[in-house]
């Protein structure tokens, strides 16, 4: 049985004082029976001080990148063992911003998805095709090359560990979300080229969230569908109502 995870992702936004304001809301209500996994991506500043925040409630802190080294000369940046070492234990990997605005390449994809299996952090890998190249009827091929890449060198012991966030890049932030049927068909694709990469038993157990657009009016429809575990929520995931609606 797959778990259900409902991930935030705040991207570069929040100041302490509003990212307090938004958890002392939390902590006032009460999401004891809300029944998914829940997460919120969090800026790296923050991280130490919004776990200890949000300790009461369920929802776990992760952390929006790492570098794909373990230290060094490397200006800026934050490695695997600092996560660790302030409690963190899950890590986004390739998300379609990083890509795009920060020249991340597969490569790099793939050297930080080894970094975190081998620090035993909980990676979840983002993979999405372009408007074009959907259009081009190469959604399929895109996710498969995107994901062999990612992969590659991953032992299947290990494989267990990933989550895979399908984020289509036409749909994040645009407020276009992907119709649910199609997210569904892209997320079973998803999961034949993981049993081709891997088996039938880790497709069939690794947990696929969609992730674009999605708002408290369309999660219902996103999660009724088979193939999708969860969602990775970007803007509706700041405001602290419509974050708890999406939890509800
Ligand atoms: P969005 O972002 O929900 O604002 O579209 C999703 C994401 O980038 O993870």
């Amino acid at each position: 049985m797959r778990r259900t995870v409902i991930a935030g992702n705040w991207k570069m936004n929040k100041t302490m004082m509003e990212a307090e304001l938004f958890s002392d809301s939390i902590n006032e209500y009460d999401l004891s029976n809300t029944k998914s996994d829940q997460i919120i991506f969090a800026p790296s500043y923050m991280l130490q001080s919004l776990n200890i925040l949000l300790k009461s409630s369920r929802i776990e802190v992760g952390c929006q990148n790492m570098h794909q080294y373990e230290s060094g000369a490397y200006t800026g940046e934050i490695s695997a063992d600092m996560i660790k070492s302030i409690g963190i234990t899950s890590i986004l990997i390739g998300h379609s911003e990083r890509r795009q605005y920060f020249n991340e390449s597969d490569k790099v994809v793939n050297e930080k998805l080894l970094l975190a299996l081998e620090k035993n952090l909980t990676p979840y890998l983002c993979i999405g095709e372009t408007l074009e190249e959907r259009t081009a009827g190469i959604m399929r091929s895109t996710l498969k090359n995107q994901l062999v890449k990612a992969c590659k060198n991953v032992k299947i012991n290990m494989a267990n560990k990933i989550i895979i966030a399908y984020e289509p890049i036409w749909a994040i932030g645009t407020g276009c979300v992907s119709n649910a049927e199609d997210a569904n068909i892209a997320c079973r694709n998803i999961r034949e080229i993981v049993a081709e990469i891997f088996d039938l038993d880790i497709a069939r157990n690794m947990i696929i969230l969609y992730g674009g657009s999605v708002n408290p009016s369309n999660i219902d429809e996103i999660l009724a569908q088979s193939e999708i575990d969860g969602v990775l929520v970007g803007g509706a995931s700041l405001d602290v109502t419509s974050y708890i609606s999406l939890l509800k």
